[in-house]
């Protein structure tokens, strides 16, 4: 599809007022997006498990106003209590959203969010925050206009969350979502996120992510300024084409479940991504010793046990374990007796592979 058609341009139902509530998961990425170009789009593909209970659950009020008005009338309120400082992050979202969806100026939107997850985890409510938002509109731009079919509708609603923030675009559906055009995949965009249209082999269906809470705290330096040192980083060029040729090894290993493959690909990527950080100019690290300590003591206990757990890092301290649901035990065990110390105040979240986003 091309970006043309995502403009709204059907004759409009007359709708005054109503209400929409969408569940939307938080992605954890096996592939890394870092590097942007204009208007969020990836500099390299990646792919994403979808997860099932990090969330956020978003409800839209609307509407209708005497005449168009400013699309930075609206009211926010984040677990019960108003917050303004939330605003602005919306505010241009709408504002990129607005060519697309140029309706939103007819109504004044009352949005009340919340999160399955604390709000000082580390954890990013980005990804389920944004994604929630852009199901709330599509689902007001579907009684607009009740013709848009649900391919539509995901697709949009994929294309508007990567406005708000880029890998909430991979939180629309589940199980696997690939995001950034990747020639060797049929159908992959840089305009939204689609499902894994390839074979899956059932040991990935239902893979775990524990998330060790290693630093609570807010990061020193967000992903959007990291994305933008990727332009004139000294290794972008070598970095994008890796994510490529990771994507295209990837495929025959969700095929054939070869954990020992996907293994290695994941916790690369994960120190790529982290390595990207430490050589840009200026440079930053985001992991703490403790990120360190759990890291290695995750490799020991694989060598000795032969257990498949693995690691991945987003854009922080915190660690995700990954590992299948058969091994879900003993790996919880050693999580519970050898891991969990490393983290702030003992807290981890225990997550899985989930399906995508619900409407309530
Ligand atoms: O969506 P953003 O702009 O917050 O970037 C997220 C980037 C990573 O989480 C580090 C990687 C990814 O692909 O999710």
């Amino acid at each position: 599809m091309t970006i043309e058609e995502f403009v709204y341009t059907a004759s409009k139902q007359e709708i005054k007022t109503g209400s929409v509530t969408w569940i939307s998961p938080s992605n954890i990425a096996l592939v890394k997006y870092w590097g942007k170009k204009k208007d969020q789009i990836p500099a390299n593909p990646s792919i994403s498990f979808t997860l099932n209970n990090c969330k956020t659950t978003t409800t839209l009020e609307f509407s209708k106003k005497k005449a168009a008005g400013d699309i930075t009338d609206f009211d926010l309120y984040f677990e019960g209590s108003s917050k303004p400082e939330f605003k602005p992050k919306i505010n241009s979202f709408f504002a990129r959203i607005e060519k697309y969806c140029p309706y939103i100026k007819d109504y004044k939107f009352t949005i009340s969010t919340e999160n399955s997850f604390p709000h000082s985890s580390g954890i990013a409510s980005s990804a389920s925050g944004m994604s929630a938002l852009a199901l709330c509109i599509m689902s007001l731009e579907k009684e607009l206009n009740p013709a848009i079919d649900e391919e539509f509708f995901n697709k949009k609603a994929s294309f508007l969350a990567r406005l708000g923030s880029g890998s909430a675009c991979r939180s629309i559906e589940g199980p696997l979502i690939i995001w950034g055009k990747h020639v060797k995949t049929e159908n992959s965009s840089d305009l939204y996120g689609s499902k894994y249209p390839y074979e899956v082999n059932d040991i990935f269906k239902n893979y775990q992510d524990t998330i060790l809470l290693v630093d609570k705290g807010t990061k020193q330096v967000s992903s959007s300024i990291g994305h933008n040192l990727m332009h004139g980083h000294p290794f972008a060029e070598a970095r994008f084409q890796q994510a490529h040729s990771n994507l295209e090894k990837l495929r025959e290993i969700f095929k054939s479940g070869d954990l020992k493959a996907f293994i290695k690909i994941v916790e690369s990527e994960a120190l790529t991504l982290h390595a990207m950080m430490m050589s840009s100019n200026p440079y930053f690290i985001l992991m703490k010793p403790n990120t360190l300590e759990i890291i290695n003591r995750i490799w020991s206990f694989r060598e000795e046990t032969g257990l498949p757990v693995c690691f991945t890092l987003d854009a922080g301290a915190n660690v995700h374990v990954l590992y299948p649901e058969k091994n879900k035990s003993e790996i919880l065990e050693f999580i519970k007796n050898e891991l969990v110390a490393y983290c702030e105040k003992e807290q981890y979240l225990c997550d899985e592979v989930g399906k995508g986003a619900e409407k309530l």
